[in-house]
């Protein structure tokens, strides 16, 4: 049997229910451990000559479906699970780089990427600069002779900028540097970096992939070699690995990725115009959106544009937190990617540890707000939405006696 369509393999890779007594739901192996049946075939297992299982921070079987599933639907060669986004996030960066090493990274990225960046820099001296990679030659002149990865998130959050996979992983390939992509905002649905040339995927999987807001996980994916090096001692050792019962959460979520990203999507579309036209809102920051500055890029590399909307409100962070305070439908929640729709303020709350002069480079303003648009009626949201911008016109109506 030849490869399966994506709707296909969300459902089936990585499973089959013959090898688990016809069980239909794979089965959930919620183990800390594994026994042996001799002392030798322990030993065997410990120096790598017998295939099986440990313990389960070195291996699961819940949790290896997992990943192989994710393999297949991210188009790479081997997929880790984590117990968050950000346990991927740093096993990735902390396994490519070292002491005196550089790392090229997208102008804007999650703020606590920001903070282990932060980090990484004061404690071991692993510098860093942040590029918008608008053009090859931008791309060309912020490597520096240290650069030993290339970090992006794209869409950026919560800027939702692009930046174009196919031409930086081009520049990264003639000087050798491996690129690093957090695919969150998309998942693998709507966006593959490894097919454009990318070298490892990393995903929040706590956003799209779980889908329900019931769990915190990551995955990584990249090249057979060095994520079963990834597996054996950055993983291991530091430890942030998922449980059982979370992969095998995540194994469910995944069957139903395209049909909820199609309805993200669709509302998505819907609410940017809805937004766009309206008074109160100054900016629509949408990657659908024919105006957006890299809607060619978005076109050219994601399937669709994402759930996902910013939108800066007219006023500042006073006008930005007494819209969204008046909200009642949505929610206000610094995750996405779930069935409710969520609304966040990122200059104090996703990006509140960058500061604010980086903040502002990024282009995350205090009238900033975030939208995750959820799985709901889009009228009802619009209606949210339209309720909360009444309410806060009538108050400052009132408030300076203008009609
Ligand atoms: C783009 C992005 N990357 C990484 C993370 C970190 O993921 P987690 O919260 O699962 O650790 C987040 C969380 O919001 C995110 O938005």
């Amino acid at each position: 049997m030849g490869e399966k369509r994506f709707e296909t393999e969300v459902i089936h890779a990585g499973y089959k229910s013959d090898e688990f007594r016809g069980s239909l739901a794979p089965p959930l192996f919620q183990t800390s451990t594994f026994t042996f049946d001799t002392a030798e075939q322990g030993a065997r297992r410990f120096a790598g000559e017998e295939e099986g299982f440990i313990y389960s921070r070195l291996g699961n079987p819940t949790v290896a479906m997992l990943e192989e599933r994710m393999a297949v639907i991210e188009k790479g060669e081997k997929a880790l699970a984590f117990a968050s986004g950000m346990a991927a996030v740093s096993a990735i960066l902390v396994a490519l780089t070292r002491t005196g090493d550089h790392i090229l990274c997208s102008q804007g990225v999650y703020g606590c990427t920001f903070g282990l960046l932060q980090l990484m820099k004061e404690k071991y001296e692993i510098n860093h600069d942040f590029s918008m990679m608008s053009t090859r030659e931008e791309v060309l002149a912020a490597i520096t002779p240290e650069t030993r990865v290339i970090y992006i998130e794209t869409p950026i959050n919560p800027t939702m900028r692009l930046v174009d996979l196919e031409m930086v992983a081009d520049v990264a390939r003639e000087k050798g540097i491996p690129v690093v992509v957090d695919n969150t905002f998309s998942s693998p649905y709507l966006q593959n970096p490894l097919e454009l040339g990318c070298d490892f995927v990393i995903h929040s999987a706590t956003k799209y992939i779980c889908g329900h807001g019931d769990v915190i996980a990551g995955l990584a994916v990249g090249p057979k070699e060095i994520m079963s090096k990834i597996a054996m001692t950055t993983q291991k050792d530091i430890g942030g690995v998922i449980s059982p019962f979370d992969a095998w959460l995540l194994l469910r979520g995944l069957k139903t990725l395209p049909v909820r990203m199609d309805r993200h999507c669709e509302n998505a579309e819907k609410l940017a115009s809805y937004l766009s036209g309206h008074p109160a809102v100054e900016e629509v920051i949408f990657p659908g959106d024919p105006k957006h500055p890299d809607y060619a890029i978005a076109k050219k590399q994601m399937r669709k544009p994402g759930g996902l909307i910013s939108f800066n409100i007219k006023g500042g962070q006073k006008e930005a937190q007494a819209f969204i305070n008046k909200l009642k439908l949505i929610k206000i929640a610094v995750s996405l990617g779930d069935a409710e729709t969520l609304i966040q303020h990122p200059a104090t709350m996703t990006h509140a540890v960058v500061p604010k002069e980086a903040r502002e480079k990024m282009g995350i303003k205090e009238n900033m707000l975030r939208l995750s648009v959820g799985l709901e009626a889009w009228e009802d949201i619009r209606d949210d939405l339209e309720m909360a911008f009444e309410s806060v016109r009538k108050e400052s109506t009132m408030e300076t006696g203008s009609i």
